[in-house]
């Protein structure tokens, strides 16, 4: 029989339909075996929708469950941690131990424990579940208790419980993405490291957890109608499946955390037409390019790989130019440059390597050094010449540079500035390379070698290429920087580097005030596109409360705001004054407000919280110390603090207090600054100095601790005022409790006491006491010693 005749064999043999084999009722006798082999028998649900037994995955088989009766015969759930195993493995459902898993030489590999009894029978029911009962109908062991990767409906997963990811969608062993219902009640999904499985912050929080018991999640139910909910304790529920219209007959459902680190609910018909697929509900978390955080892990590709939300709202990730696959099988794994820049080149560095702009991608989690104010050019210029420099991010008049090994790299349309990867004009095919000299590295200064070389090279397609991009790109730079010169020369800036604006140009740049980012102290926000060198998103403020005779002082301010330079602020493009008009043009925040994070159902990471804190307290200690013009911010709180795309804090609205106290004695009307964050002085008889702002820094210190408002309804009793609460839980030694349902923030427990108690000492009503926005700093840094703080109101008549 020649091989052909065999293949016609196996192929007739696999569509041979299975009922002649199923268990009829979907019972399993104890010792009823099956054995690993690729026309093996199966043990089947009573429908046949579900099949149990061995899968075979490239050349070993998966003990494992599946949805039958569709073409990709989806796997819902297996064992062995997915380890594959070799044909002539068996699994026998025995009384002592009840499903064990054996290789051919009989050792065990896995069984179904915890057993808590004899069996006596299994049962394979069309929910999906495997069980395994005692006499009399004890479950002693089901499969939906185990779950790994997959939840089905009538499943339930309970606190403690876990999904793991697998590690590619081919491969079934344990990736790095969790999904766990943690004991305080709280969903989350983090990833982890999977040597030693420690785990990484959660990239999406439930906020289903509660320092009262009773109001805390407990379960994961999946109904048979296929909605997702967590059940909490009293009864209530919140609903995972927001989605309301799921089919239910008919159709086949699941919910499986995909390998990428996405929960997907999914659904499926049941009369599969061969093109039918499974079809998303809803999915978390919403973007698990720009989701998933912090300093430590790859992010939800490998390193130094970029990741792109693609059609389906999963991860595509791809290796940036000269950079290939670790493993040319795992497309969502680790890249490697395809060079190493040697630290010995010095002088030689832009011969031997150059730069490649690629477009909205940023590794916002690499950087070793921030350049600024510096031009293009020399961004460029200082990541080329630097053996440490992979990348460098060039926004606004700053550099970031970028070290091996990049982490969280995303490409994104809201990724703003402009990337330059270094590559090595090495870098070419193995093919183009000669001998063990390797020719295509140049002796330094060797003019004819390089020629030569050049030479050998220049028939190869790839190096003609080469050329063209260079020769592209040095075209493209050329007439960049002549636009720059033109538009530089067109725009009349006063005495700063801040661009001068007509009325018409804005309203232009903002499709006539169409969209509105927000409502500040001085009016309303735009968003806006200026066309300048290159295109510039930007906010545009229509100041509307400006007093009478605020127009030379309009001037002043804005000069004031124009020379202010910090990483943490937000820095002023332009302005327009033209007869009622004033206008000013800040660079646009991709991120939003520090309010929209820090109180959104998710809290960021502590690691995250931390960056911003101490951005903030940078940028205050600047506006009152080191600017030339001391600046008193007046209105300090989470709305006026902007994030850009790094996730830096960026202050906003400064400089601008005084445009709006001209003639105003200090009335309640007079006092600027927000209810919840004004210091007491305000209401007293005392000179306003920079300590308001200190005052103000203090409270929004504690709001980024807890992640909520300074004021909250009375609901929330004694803690509804929170600079309260917190002396309180600080003088009762009970400061655990503010962050009693933040387990990202426990491990760093000391750091946070330290925050929590310079948060109070900057709320001291005595303005003397409050530190300075340097000390403050220094204090949160832990570079100096923070003393127990005073009560922070003596005065305050308690109500109690
Ligand atoms: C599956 O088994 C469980 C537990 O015995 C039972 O409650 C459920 O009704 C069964 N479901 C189906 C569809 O057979
Ligand atoms: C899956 O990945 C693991 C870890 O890299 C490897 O040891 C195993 O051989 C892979 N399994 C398959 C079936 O490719």
């Amino acid at each position: 029989m020649g091989y052909t005749s065999l293949y016609v064999l196996c192929m007739f043999l696999f569509v041979w339909p299975y009922s002649g084999l199923a268990q009829g009722n979907g019972t399993i006798s104890v010792s009823s075996f099956l054995t690993a082999a690729d026309q093996a028998t199966l043990w089947y649900s009573p429908s046949g929708d579900f099949a149990f037994g061995f899968r075979k995955v490239q050349d070993q088989f998966l003990l494992s469950i599946w949805y039958d009766k569709i073409p990709d015969k989806t796997i819902v759930w297996f064992v062995n941690d997915g380890t594959t195993v070799p044909a002539g493995s068996k699994v026998q459902l025995t009384t002592d131990r009840g499903l064990v898993l054996t290789d051919t030489q009989g050792k065990e590999l896995w069984r179904s424990e915890p057993l808590s009894g004899t069996a006596s029978r299994g049962v394979f029911n069309d929910t999906g579940n495997f069980m395994i009962f005692g006499s009399s109908w004890t479950k002693l062991w089901d499969s939906f208790s185990n779950p790994i990767d997959t939840l089905l409906p009538a499943q339930t997963m309970e606190v403690n419980g876990t999904l793991n990811s697998r590690l590619t969608e081919t491969n079934f062993t344990k990736g790095k993405f969790q999904l766990r219902l943690l004991e305080n009640g709280n969903l989350v999904l983090n990833s982890r490291d999977i040597l030693t499985d420690h785990v990484y912050g959660a990239y999406y929080r439930s906020q289903t957890n509660d320092i009262n018991p009773s109001n805390q999640g407990y379960q994961v139910k999946y109904s048979t109608a296929g909605y997702m909910y967590i059940a909490k304790r009293n009864g209530d529920i919140v609903n995972l499946t927001t989605n309301g219209a799921i089919p239910s007959t008919g159709y086949y459902h699941r919910a499986t955390l995909t390998f990428d680190g996405v929960l997907v609910q999914y659904y499926h018909p049941k009369d599969s037409t061969g093109t039918s697929k499974w079809i998303s509900v809803w999915q978390i978390p919403v973007n698990i390019c720009l989701d998933v955080r912090g300093d430590t892990g790859s992010g939800a590709c490998g390193f130094n790989s970029v990741c792109r939300l693609d059609e389906a709202r999963r991860a595509d990730c791809e290796c940036p130019e000269s950079y290939s696959l670790l493993d040319p099988n795992d497309t969502h794994g680790s890249c490697k440059p395809n060079f190493a820049q040697n630290c010995d080149d010095n002088g030689s560095s832009e011969k031997l390597y150059d730069l490649v702009e690629i477009t909205d991608t940023d590794w916002p989690f690499s950087d070793y050094e921030q350049l600024k104010p510096i031009s293009e050019i020399e961004c460029r210029r200082h990541c080329l010449n630097d053996c440490f420099c992979a990348v460098a991010i060039y926004r606004g008049d700053s550099c970031w540079k970028k070290k091996l090994p990049l982490s969280k790299g995303r490409k994104d349309r809201a990724v703003n500035g402009k990337a330059f990867l270094k590559f090595s004009k090495g870098d070419l095919p193995p093919e183009h390379r000669r001998g063990g000299d390797n020719p295509i590295y140049p002796e330094k200064n060797d003019k004819r070698t390089l020629i030569v070389v050049f030479s050998v090279l220049l028939g190869s397609s790839v190096f003609v290429n080469f050329i063209l991009i260079a020769v592209v790109g040095f075209g493209f730079s050329y007439i960049y920087h002549k636009k720059k010169k033109n538009s530089q020369h067109a725009n009349d800036s006063v005495e700063t580097n801040v661009c001068r604006f007509t009325n018409k140009e804005l309203v232009e740049a903002t499709n006539g005030f169409k969209q509105q980012l927000g409502r500040g102290s001085f009016g309303i926000v735009y968003k806006g596109v200026i066309q300048m060198s290159s295109t510039v998103i930007v906010a545009v403020k229509k100041i509307d409360s400006l007093a009478q005779d605020g127009a030379r002082e309009f001037k002043t301010e804005v000069n004031v705001i124009a020379q202010t330079h910090h990483k943490n602020l937000v820095r002023l493009v332009g302005f327009c004054e033209e007869e009622q008009h004033r206008l000013l043009v800040y660079e646009y925040m991709v991120n939003g407000t520090l309010a929209s994070l820090i109180f959104s159902r998710e809290k960021p990471s502590w690691a995250l919280r931390n960056h911003i804190a101490l951005g903030i307290a940078g940028g205050l200690a600047y506006l009152h110390e080191e600017c030339s013009t001391q600046i008193i911010h007046c209105d300090i709180k989470p709305q006026n603090i902007l994030l850009d795309e790094y996730y830096n804090a960026r202050i906003s609205d400064f400089g601008l207090a005084k445009l709006l106290m001209l003639n105003q004695s200090r009335t309640s009307t007079g006092i600027r600054g927000t209810k919840g964050y004004v210091a007491p002085e305000w209401f007293r008889n005392i000179p306003i100095t920079v300590k308001v702002d200190v005052y103000s820094f203090g409270v929004l210190l504690l709001e980024i601790i807890c992640c909520r408002r300074s004021v909250e309804n009375l609901e929330f009793g004694e803690k509804a005022i929170l600079t309260d609460w917190v002396w309180d839980c600080f003088q009762d030694g009970r400061m655990i409790e503010l962050l009693e349902n933040d387990e990202d923030i426990l491990s760093e427990w000391e750091k946070v006491e330290t925050f929590v108690i310079v948060g109070i000492w900057c709320i001291q009503e005595d303005p003397s006491l409050r530190p300075t926005m340097r000390k403050v700093i220094q204090m949160l840094e832990g570079v100096v010693h923070v003393p127990d703080p005073p009560c922070p109101s003596p005065f305050r008549s308690t109500s109690t």
